[in-house]
């Protein structure tokens, strides 16, 4: 059945020997397990390959099988996940390692049906990991196949459309290699990476050229269809780091929704002028009353975070309160505790923040 799939001049035939001549050298790549599979994929979404490098040893070294994820404090894996975003790819790790030790006995299993049982583990990831670490012929289909596969055979689809990935992964399952279908598959990684890029493909150094029928239409650049954008909304924040002697206070985002479970400063809805934060600060700290009080605030500027579907434009300003005497650190500090909570700076610095805040923390 694979004697097509073995004539050297098909599409897996020419993507395995251009991956054995070019592929990258990753350290996901050379020690190879389920769980390190599990954790590289999970980095890798979403995250440049170069980013990952950093994070993937250490967060190794602090968790390194899914029995001390599972038992690792939510605090301690998602400060190790600080500044990697999308801190749901984190929280689903800790779901999805606990649900492993309690079904699978500490085990990852082989089979794309029961890895795609484990929280966070979806198609990509399930046909990734089946295929990375247990050589199974299964489809790892994401943005990157799709827009080759899109270009190959000159599709004019939709890569968000449920149907694009329906017909991609039918594709690939036809193509991949029964003898090395995870280097099969790293290889449509390598050549998204590398070669058949968003934009400015190196079509002349492809290995499929010959058999893609997007280049030589010469329409590379119109494979996959771009569906048009929609504008990202915009939410204004005013961001308060607020000193209350040696002591600056934090609080802790809800556990659900977005960058849940992470730190920040006191981020109030809106733009607010020094005045109005002056304001504010009067109303929510009622110890600050005394006519001598003079609080310090200084701009800290404005900043920008984009998240995939939203857009953050904020206001800074550090604020420091005036204590005067112990009595009034205390009674300011019972102010602050509505709000949320006094930490000296050793402990500041070590709690999981939201990086949207990196530019004032
Ligand atoms: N992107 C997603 N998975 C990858 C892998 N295993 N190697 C390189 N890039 C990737």
């Amino acid at each position: 059945m694979d004697s097509l799939k073995e004539c050297p001049d098909s599409i897996t035939s020419s993507l395995l020997s251009w991956f054995y001549d070019h592929r990258r050298i990753l350290p996901w790549r050379t020690e190879r397990t389920p769980y390190t599979t599990w954790i590289s994929e999970a980095m890798l979404q979403q995250t440049r390959v170069t980013t990952v490098l950093d994070y993937y040893p250490r967060f190794l070294e602090r968790f390194p099988d899914p029995k001390a994820l599972a038992d690792a404090s939510e605090d301690l894996v998602l400060k190790t996940w600080e500044g990697l975003g999308y801190y749901s790819r984190a929280r689903n790790l800790m779901r999805g390692a606990k649900y492993v030790c309690e079904n699978f006995g500490g085990e990852i299993p082989s089979d794309t049906d029961l890895l795609i049982t484990i929280p966070g583990i979806g198609p990509y990831m399930a046909g990734a990991i089946a295929s990375l670490a247990f050589d199974k012929p299964s489809p790892a289909v994401d943005g990157n196949c799709i827009r080759i596969y899109c270009r190959l055979h000159a599709l004019p689809l939709i890569p968000s459309d449920s149907s694009t990935y329906k017909e991609i992964n039918a594709r690939v399952q036809k193509d991949i290699s029964e003898d090395a279908p995870g280097d099969f598959n790293e290889a449509l990684m390598d050549l998204g990476s590398l070669i058949c890029t968003p934009k400015s493909p190196k079509c002349t150094a492809c290995p499929l050229k010959e058999k893609c029928s997007a280049f030589l239409l010469g329409k590379q650049e119109d494979f996959p269809v771009r569906k048009p954008k929609k504008e990202t909304p915009v939410e204004e924040h005013t961001i308060l780091k607020i000193h209350i002697g040696d002591k600056i206070l934090v609080r802790k985002r809800p556990s659900t929704g977005l960058l849940a479970g992470l730190y920040e400063l006191i981020d109030l809805p809106g733009t607010m002028t020094n005045k109005q934060v002056r304001m504010w600060l009067k109303k929510n700290f009622p110890a600050l009353s005394g006519a001598k009080d003079d609080i310090d605030i200084r701009p800290m500027g404005k900043s920008r975070h984009i998240f995939s579907h939203l857009r953050w434009e904020m206001l800074g300003y550090e604020i420091y309160l005036p204590v005067t005497d112990t009595k009034k650190q205390k009674d300011l500090s019972t102010c602050a505790s509505r709000l949320g909570e006094p930490v000296p700076p050793d402990e500041y610095n070590d709690l999981a923040f939201a990086s949207a805040l990196r530019a004032y923390r």
